[in-house]
């Protein structure tokens, strides 16, 4: 069987004023009646292939996880607490450690701020990772692009392996956009999903090689973990000493393990507005809303609201989102801005 390790302790900023530190997108119904997380735990149902999951998140979402879990039925195996964000290297680190010490040695590492559609494209894609791992790879899937977006990894595919996945030649981490471009007309390139399957003992060897500050600081935390109701809390001094870096950036840039598995399965990032938009089913003149909500002469717009009613009249490619507490008005092309201004609103007195 195959252990999951779900990432549930992003930020999710470009989703604001929804989005929120304290209640970030994974844990918000965007698209429907669930969560994104609870929507990945959704995914992980079938028995016969995964055992389950492992959650790593930052302490502040445990009653968020604990629960979304419980609200769908789904029973976890350990809900693993960092005391401080340190980005997704040192989380699936620890988690890998986790999983290896119970036992076991398949991992699918799945963060909850994504929308896939589980058919037979995705689980065919899941069996070839599978054999990849077992040959001792570190499997990504890969996406084919459809934009130069700089918000995605970038993986170069080689030569076809036994498993039926590709060779990674080149990994390439959030390129600019004219970096981005540039592979994308080279052909070969595919969007790195941002789902990793592979035997923990590989990861956690090359974690060692290739990030052994990070391993460290994992295994110091786990070790001196501590449980607090069903929560499994990370040594706070030792979790901190880790460098603050993604797993693209610490392994998958720099390591020779890597393959690709092409993925054509339905998959989306619901990084910002514009993506959730694109995932709704919107009028016929391109307008989604949610809420109570009223658009007029408008195109391709995007209304949402907790609860104020909000209306639109003769805007296109507008975005507004009223929260209970604040209101974003921006255009919707330009969704990725979000997280800028967020950075600013933080640093207002
Ligand atoms: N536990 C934990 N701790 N989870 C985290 C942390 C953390 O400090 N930071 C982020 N996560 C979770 C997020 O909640 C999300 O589910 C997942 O890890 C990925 O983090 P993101 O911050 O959303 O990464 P990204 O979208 O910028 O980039 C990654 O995903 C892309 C595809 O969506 C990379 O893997 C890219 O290469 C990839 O293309
Ligand atoms: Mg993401």
């Amino acid at each position: 069987l195959i252990v999951p390790i779900i990432l549930a302790g992003g930020k999710g900023t470009r989703l604001w004023p929804m989005s929120r530190s304290q209640r970030p997108k994974q844990f918000l119904a965007l698209t429907g009646d669930f969560s994104l997380f609870q929507l990945t735990l959704q995914r992980l149902a079938d028995p016969e292939r995964y055992d389950k999951p492992i959650v790593v998140t930052n302490a502040d979402y445990r009653f968020l996880v604990a629960e979304q879990a419980q609200e769908i039925g789904v029973e976890l195996a350990e809900v693993v607490l960092e005391p401080i964000a340190r980005n997704t290297a040192p989380a699936i680190a620890a988690a890998s450690l986790i999983a290896a010490r119970d036992g076991a040695r398949l991992v699918h590492v799945l963060a909850s701020d994504h929308n896939i559609l589980v058919d037979s494209a995705y689980l065919t894609a899941v069996d070839t990772a599978v054999a990849a791992a077992k040959s001792g790879r570190l499997a990504t899937f890969g996406i084919t692009p459809t934009a130069p977006a700089t918000g995605f990894g970038y993986i170069e595919g080689g030569d076809t392996q036994t498993s039926g996945a590709l060779a990674v030649k080149r990994f390439v981490e959030k390129p600019d956009e004219a970096k981005a471009q540039e592979m994308i007309a080279s052909g070969n390139y595919y969007w790195n999903s941002g789902m990793f399957l592979f035997d923990s003992a590989v990861f956690l060897s090359e974690c060692g090689t290739l990030a052994p500050d990070v391993l460290a600081a994992a295994e110091a935390s786990v070790a001196a973990a501590h449980k607090d109701l069903d929560f499994m809390r990370l040594g706070e001094t030792e979790f901190a000493e880790s460098p603050d870096i993604s797993v693209d950036y610490a392994i998958f840039e720099k390591t020779a393990l890597a393959s690709v598995v092409p993925s054509p399965i339905s998959w989306s990032d619901l990084g910002a507005w514009d993506a959730v938009w694109k995932e709704s089913p919107a009028d016929a003149s391109g307008n989604v809303t949610k809420g109570p909500v009223h658009v007029f002469d408008s195109r391709n717009s995007f209304a949402l609201s907790e609860g104020a009613h909000v209306v639109i009249n003769g805007l296109d490619d507008a975005v507004v989102i009223a929260s209970e507490d604040a209101v974003y008005v921006g255009k919707l092309s330009d969704a990725q801005a979000v997280g800028t201004v967020v950075k600013h609103l933080a640093k207002l007195p």
